[in-house]
């Protein structure tokens, strides 16, 4: 175990919401040789750059949580970027990582892999089975292309080099660092902000788009840190018996949905609004549900420990430190 803890890890994304929950998890455990470059430093976008980096770092292991991510405003406004970006980021981090020696990653992709009418809950057979969400496609194009590269370096590799690169779907996830931004930032996020500046201005009413009836899935960030890790670290007879060679990506979910109208009861009970919560039915509502079925990382021994009560005020105080009144 010392020497696992030795090893020279790469987290690419640091700075990120996910990279520096997966930081702080590596750290707790006592690993001490982590790697970090911020965006200024390391465009992961420029080949010779990532090139030169992996030639002189030489890490043993990568974590790959660098990408272009934003809402659905953004992936509209800007899907040339969404795609261009984040295929060579990942191309160059998983090709830079396999010249230079590196025998473990872990690329980070998304539930909006999925089709846009998958059953639900969603499981990781449903990839590639229909036609994708289009407000967000070049991203989710970009995603699946991730999780193809390390399935073609393992199916190429694999043997005659060692190496074993692996993936991981999350679900929609919350938590400290998160993106507070007014327009552009997920649900929960911009649902605490919208509740704490209508506890600071005395708002009578808070009002919701849509029924409120929609369900969807949220995972604490530190538990997806936590999730990335352990799969990092099992065994390959462990991982391959719930992957397959060319179905190798793992959802990583909370395991159980909530209502919009609930998840607007608990941030506002999270923040302390005392008014009331209204829903605008005229706006639209979305998918009815999206859900991920994480019963093979279940399987494999990781579960969640952070609930959506506890998560939600975690993550009030983060916003509270990062946006004083
Ligand atoms: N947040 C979620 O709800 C969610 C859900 C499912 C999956 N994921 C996945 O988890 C991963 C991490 O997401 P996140 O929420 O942590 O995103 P994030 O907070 O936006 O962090 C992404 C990090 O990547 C860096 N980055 C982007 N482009 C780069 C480039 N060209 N060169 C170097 N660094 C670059 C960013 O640096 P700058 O900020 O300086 O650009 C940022 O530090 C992504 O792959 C995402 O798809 C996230």
């Amino acid at each position: 175990m010392s020497s696992d803890l030795n090893q020279k890890i790469y987290v690419a994304g640091h700075r990120g919401m996910v990279g520096s929950a997966i930081v702080r998890n590596l750290q707790a455990q006592g690993y001490t040789n982590i790697v970090t470059r911020t965006h200024a430093e390391l465009d992961l976008r420029n080949q010779a750059a990532v090139q030169a980096f992996f030639e002189s770092e030489k890490p043993d292991q990568v974590y790959l949580a660098a990408a272009k991510v934003g809402g659905i405003y953004a992936n509209n406004t800007f899907p040339a970027e969404f795609i261009y970006d984040n295929l060579m980021v990942q191309n160059n981090v998983i090709h830079q990582a396999f010249l230079s020696g590196v025998k473990k990653l872990l690329f980070l992709g998304s539930s909006c892999i999925y089709p846009r009418l998958a059953g639900q809950p969603m499981s990781e057979d449903a990839l590639l089975t229909g036609k994708l969400e289009p407000t967000n496609e070049p991203y989710a194009i970009a995603k699946i292309a991730g999780i193809k590269m390390c399935e073609s370096y393992n199916r190429q590799y694999g043997q005659s080099h060692g190496i074993d690169y692996r993936s991981v779907m999350p679900t929609n996830l919350y938590g400290p660092g998160d993106n507070y931004h007014p327009e552009n930032s997920h649900v929960i996020p911009a649902l605490i902000r919208r509740f704490h500046e209508a506890k600071v201005s005395n708002a009578p009413e808070v009002v919701i788009w849509g029924t409120g009836t929609p369900r969807r899935e949220f995972l604490y960030v530190d538990d997806m840190a936590a999730a990335s890790i352990y799969v990092m670290q099992l065994d390959k007879s462990i991982y391959d018996s719930q992957t397959e060679p060319m179905q190798s990506h793992l959802n990583v979910g909370f395991g159980s949905d909530v209502t919009v109208a609930s998840l607007a009861n608990a941030v506002s009970a999270a923040v302390g609004y005392q008014g009331k919560i209204s829903f605008d039915t005229s706006k639209p509502d979305g998918a009815p549900r999206k859900w991920m079925d994480s019963s093979r990382v279940n399987h494999l021994g990781w579960t969640p420990l952070v609930n959506l009560d506890a998560g939600l005020k975690k993550s009030y105080a983060d916003f509270q430190k990062t946006n004083p009144i």
